[in-house]
């Protein structure tokens, strides 16, 4: 056990029933988003209710290499991009996050070029940039793909009507923000409607963009000759509302999660009602109440906004495992993302994968183990698992959390959670 000394573990001791009230933070999705935007417009752009987490700390130095200065302090993240004269992203910090590609769209349409390098794949399989690159080439990028980047450079970008393949979130984004600028009306089909695209869509218009059916399947953009830097606050994080809806489901506990309207969570909280649990909705806040004794299973299938959350999946997978019955999860986003399966077999749960489909059979009594966090969210999902399990979880790699999750086992203690963080020499029996 020597070989994990020094390096940060969760210790969690299962079997409280958590109980209070916790402020989600800022949406990561977002945040890192509006960051990659304020590259649009030369000058200062203000952002509130940015969360301090890990990829947010990595695009700040996405954007610091470019030449913007930034300063985050206390939730408020001051970005001066007038100084910012390169337009090449580097490999370490693009393979760290995959969402440093989302400087591709507001650099084209800023400077007319962009070279970032090829994401690559990821833990939760390989995730193409295909539409993101057909969708510039369309409005004019030449790209050009050498030694493991993709330039594209573009002096003028023009307007396009595209039906998007998927609606990517990622490739949404890209091309909303590099046809801001773009010469004419660009009509975007079957786009991403996630929440987080309507936050940015909200922040590129105070920057003076003009844009039309954010939210919905069809977006319209008109051209604009400039953007000026704004100031905006982040929308709170719907799956960090999510993933403490669970922790309070699964200990049985009542839980409230607030800064979030609680519409963004619709499918998911009629799955929580589903499986037994007592779902509250106030203006800004969503509170559960439960007894998993009474819980039963049902199925789950994700999807692209407003369908289940993938993000959500191995949370709500940790629920399935303790409530009664049997059933079956599908996961439609992303084609590896049951890897964290075999780390909740070994805190017990009955899991079964067979390609996209994974079989739960649940009514299961979890007891603590060893697990290390394959990714954010699957983390995220044992650490949960970690508070209904009896014993002590002893939970490792967890820099995967601190990615996504500002506060996260703070927030856990606010709520009851007996869970410390360590970096001393591991003690299990
Ligand atoms: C965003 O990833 C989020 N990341 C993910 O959150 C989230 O799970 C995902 O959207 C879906 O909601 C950020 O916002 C930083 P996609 P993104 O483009 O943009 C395929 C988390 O834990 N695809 O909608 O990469 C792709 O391979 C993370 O917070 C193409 O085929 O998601 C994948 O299977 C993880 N071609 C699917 O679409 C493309 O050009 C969804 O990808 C683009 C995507």
């Amino acid at each position: 056990m020597t070989e994990a000394s020094g390096e940060p573990r969760l210790l969690i001791r299962g079997g409280h029933r958590l109980e209070g009230q916790v402020a989600v933070s800022g949406a990561k999705n977002s945040a890192l988003k509006l960051m990659a935007a304020s590259l649009l417009a030369p000058g200062v752009s203000i952002l509130h209710n940015v969360p301090d987490i890990q990829d947010v700390r990595t695009m700040q130095e996405v954007l610091e290499y470019l030449g913007a200065v930034v300063d985050f302090a206390d939730g408020t993240l001051t970005v001066d991009t007038t100084a910012v004269q390169s337009q090449v992203a580097p490999y370490e910090l693009v393979q760290r996050m995959r969402a440093s590609i989302q400087i591709m769209g507001p650099l084209v349409a800023r400077f007319g070029r962009a070279r970032v390098p090829m994401p690559g794949g990821c833990n939760l399989g390989p995730r193409k940039i295909d539409i993101h690159l057909r969708g510039l080439a369309d409005m004019g990028g030449v790209v050009r793909l050498d030694h493991g980047f993709v330039e594209v450079t573009a002096p003028k970008l023009h307007a396009i009507d595209m039906f998007l393949d998927y609606p990517s979130v990622g490739a949404t984004e890209n091309l909303l923000m590099a046809a801001v600028m773009a010469e004419g009306t660009t009509t975007l089909e079957n786009v991403a409607r996630e929440p987080e695209i309507v936050d940015l869509c909200k922040f590129l218009v105070s920057m003076g963009a003009d844009i039309e059916g954010a939210g919905s399947s069809t977006i319209r953009v008109n051209g604009v000759d400039e953007m000026h830097p704004a100031e905006h606050t982040v929308l709170g994080d719907r799956i960090e509302a999510g993933t403490f809806l669970v922790a309070g489901a699964v200990t049985g506990g009542e839980v409230e999660v607030t800064g979030i309207s609680p519409h963004v969570l619709d499918l998911f909280s009629s799955k929580l009602r589903s499986i037994g649990v007592q779902v509250h909705e106030n203006t800004r806040s969503v509170k559960v109440r439960g007894d998993p004794a009474g819980y039963t299973t049902v199925d789950v299938s994700t999807l692209p906004y407003p369908g289940f959350p993938t993000d959500l999946q191995a949370q709500m997978m940790v629920l399935l495992s303790i409530a009664e019955g049997v059933s079956v999860v599908t996961e439609n986003v992303f084609e590896n993302r049951f890897g964290f399966v075999d780390e909740l077999i070994r805190l017990g749960a009955d899991i079964r994968v067979d390609g996209n489909h994974a079989v739960v059979t649940g009514g299961q009594s979890l007891t603590g183990a060893i697990v290390r966090c394959p990714d954010l969210r699957a983390g995220a999902a044992l650490a949960l698992a970690g508070l209904v399990a009896e014993g002590c979880t002893e939970l490792r790699e967890v820099y995967h959390i601190d990615r996504g999750y500002e506060h996260f086992e703070e927030k856990l203690q606010t709520l009851g959670a007996e869970v410390e963080r360590t970096t001393a020499e591991p003690r299990h029996s």
